[in-house]
């Protein structure tokens, strides 16, 4: 499988993963639509890649969903379809559930999970009309256990694995595929763009992502992931073996991440 001419739409295009993706996709030859709220990062991303020629920007909010389907018109008619959708965008949260407001938990979900969920809706319809389609959704080591601190971003993505683990069978035979991907620790903004308790932007780069792999070393380790059609999908560093151990030693994660030092 090559992704040459495939119609590729990616959201939270404009930094980090999502940015790491869009380079290489363009680079592999995809006509590569992207989406996040900041019109000028994405216009330096499209910029940036060896063929902006086939890159397209359309500007959205994931928490606007009333917008969403009149988005998804304008991505599918621009080159015809969506081969693949790339739901990526997302936000983080760094504050203690005792101390988490009301509004941001719903914020979170807003983005992460709503968001998220209507943008796939608005795309389906023309993928099962065409019987051919790919849905990726970026979760997180976060949406197979949780840690401190993280209480609304882990509930966030436990609900993408429910959603579309069960998506993932109703669409089986009408040739459309999902993968759940869990990045562990990546060295972009996600820690320092997180809200704190009181919708405050976070504004520190978390010392797991300083440390993390670069975004694009990721990109190119997740392209032929997706090429597999691999369901469910694990990369990071040593992060990675909480999800094992999650599945086998639930306690003794437990105990791990109780005592482990959180930022
Ligand atoms: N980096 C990690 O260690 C890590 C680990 C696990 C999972 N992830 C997941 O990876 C995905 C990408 O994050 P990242 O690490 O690349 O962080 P990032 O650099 O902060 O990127 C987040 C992206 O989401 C977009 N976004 C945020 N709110 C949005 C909204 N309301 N509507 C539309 N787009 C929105 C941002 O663009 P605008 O500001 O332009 O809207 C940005 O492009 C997220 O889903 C994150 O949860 C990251």
């Amino acid at each position: 499988m090559s992704f040459q001419d495939k119609i590729v739409w990616i959201t939270g295009a404009s930094s980090g993963i999502g940015e790491a993706l869009t380079y290489e996709l363009n680079k592999q030859g995809a006509k590569v639509i992207i989406s996040s709220r900041r019109q000028k990062a994405l216009q330096k991303v499209k910029t940036s890649c060896l063929q902006a020629s086939k890159v397209h920007i359309i500007p959205l909010d994931l928490t606007k969903t009333e917008e969403l389907p009149s988005k998804a018109e304008e991505a599918i008619s621009h080159w015809g379809a969506v081969d693949y959708l790339f739901n990526n965008g997302g936000i983080s949260q760094r504050s203690e559930a005792i101390n988490t407001q009301m509004n941001v938990i719903r914020q979170v979900m807003e983005i992460n999970f709503f968001g998220t969920v209507a943008l796939t809706k608005a795309v389906l319809p023309s993928m099962i009309e065409r019987k051919s389609g790919h849905i990726v959704v970026t979760s997180s080591v976060m949406g197979k256990f949780g840690t401190r601190l993280r209480s609304s971003y882990a509930a966030s993505k436990h609900a993408l694995h429910g959603y579309f683990d069960s998506l993932r069978q109703e669409v089986y035979d009408k040739n459309i595929d999902v993968s759940l991907v869990c990045p562990g620790f990546i060295k972009t903004n996600v820690t320092k763009n997180a809200l704190e308790g009181d919708g405050s932007k976070h504004n520190k780069m978390g010392a797991g992502q300083e440390k993390g792999m670069a975004a694009d070393e990721f990109a190119q380790k997740l392209i032929p992931k997706i090429k597999q059609g691999k369901e469910e999908i694990y990369i990071g560093g040593k992060e990675i073996w909480g999800v094992y151990l999650k599945r086998f030693f639930p306690r003794l994660l437990n105990k791990i991440l109780r005592n482990a030092k959180v930022t």
